[in-house]
């Protein structure tokens, strides 16, 4: 499984594939992700290739926006992911992951009955939702995530996530009326409806499939091992290992050199986080797993001022889970994967307890 996930580190190349430069040396891509002035995430703005999807409003969101309006955004949002703010949801977290867990039966489907419901209603329960919406929750999660998993226009998945947003931006058109938690914090700011709502689908979209990859890593990653002596070194490595995102594009805003090849403005980039992840010149013997690795400055979750608002409550789900999990015996009795340009997708996973 491991071996295929690897990306090669080498030289800025351009692959037509693809029709952007493809970044894979750790500071090459430490550059292109802290660079903001010349590495646009604004693709709308900078880039001169018809993007697909790009009249999509999600595109609009923190991710793709560059200063000043993600600054003024940024720090609004950065209020309610305080270290603080996300550790007071560690009882709740708990709770919900020994729910999942009482309830999944000696043999059971990571992804389906631990994984996803407990990122989608970690992320819900942030927003302040009714425990009973979370159902629909999923349901929109659902139509928004397979949208944008799909590189071919499908009529159908296209009418369920156009749907789906519709739904969701009623939902939270009614939860303005009555504002509580994050969503009263986002109302003192001056971001209109349409950016609330915008914000609230993109943490949605940005938080719970990375987060349900990421479990489902590490439980991947630590089959084989011996229980870890520190659970967040470990969760430190999984992310190196296998970062959930793969990647993050870029467009160049001017004129600029990097790794000794010249690219023009109005050019796509792609960042490489899983080749980074695996340099050399920054991690010893990077093909190896290593739980105990420190220092570990994976880009996981990026760098610069796109880093993820979510790595703290990320951390601390994937810490909560791992350690409910290594108290039990158990091991992979069904296992099922697929191939991405970036690296693999989990599609099943199912655990059986052994004691
Ligand atoms: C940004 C990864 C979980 C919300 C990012 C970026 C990465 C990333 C690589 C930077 C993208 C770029 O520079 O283009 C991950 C991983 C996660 C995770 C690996 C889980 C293991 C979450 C969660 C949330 C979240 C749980 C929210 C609840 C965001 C937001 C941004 C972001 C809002 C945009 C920040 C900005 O542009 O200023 N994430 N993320 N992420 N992430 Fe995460």
């Amino acid at each position: 499984i491991f071996a295929f996930h690897a990306q090669e580190v080498g030289p800025v190349r351009f692959a037509e594939s693809f029709g952007g430069w493809v970044v894979t040396r750790y500071a090459d891509v430490d550059r292109v992700l802290t660079d903001h002035e010349v590495f646009s995430s604004d693709e709308l703005r900078h880039s001169t290739q018809a993007i697909p999807h790009s009249s999509n409003p999600l595109l609009r969101g923190l991710q793709a926006m560059d200063p000043p309006r993600h600054h003024v955004l940024r720090r609004v949002v950065s209020q309610v992911f305080t270290p603080r703010a996300v550790s007071s949801l560690e009882p709740s977290i708990t709770a919900k992951v020994d729910a999942l867990l009482a309830s999944a039966g000696p043999s059971f489907d990571l992804i389906g009955e631990v994984a996803y419901p407990l990122s989608v209603h970690t992320i819900a329960g942030l927003l302040g939702v009714q425990p009973s919406r979370w159902p629909d929750f999923v349901r929109w999660t659902e139509a928004i995530t397979s949208f944008f998993g799909t590189s071919t226009v499908d009529e159908a998945r296209q009418t369920a996530f156009g749907e789906a947003l519709t739904e969701m931006g009623d939902y939270f058109r009614e939860e303005f009326e009555r504002p509580s938690g994050i969503i009263a914090t986002l109302m003192t700011s001056d971001l209109t409806e349409y950016e609330l709502i915008d914000f609230c689908a993109l943490l949605l979209i940005n938080g719970h499939e990375t987060t349900k990859t990421l479990l489902v890593n590490a439980v991947l990653c630590l089959v084989s091992q011996a229980k870890p002596s520190d659970i967040g070194l470990a969760g430190e490595e999984v992310l190196r290992y296998l970062p959930p995102t793969g990647g993050t594009d870029r467009f160049v805003t001017r004129p600029t050199t990097l790794g000794g090849r010249e690219l023009r403005a109005g050019e796509r980039v792609v960042a490489m986080i899983t080749a980074a992840n695996r340099d050399p010149e920054v991690f010893a013997d990077p093909q190896t797993f290593d739980p105990d690795r420190k220092p570990n400055p994976h880009l996981s979750f990026g760098h610069g001022i796109h880093f993820c608002l979510g790595a703290h409550l990320a951390r601390m789900e994937v810490r909560i889970a791992l350690a409910a999990l290594l108290r039990r015996s158990w091991r992979i009795t069904d296992l099922d994967t697929h191939r991405t340009p970036v690296g693999i997708d989990i599609l099943k996973a199912t655990l059986t307890i052994t004691s």
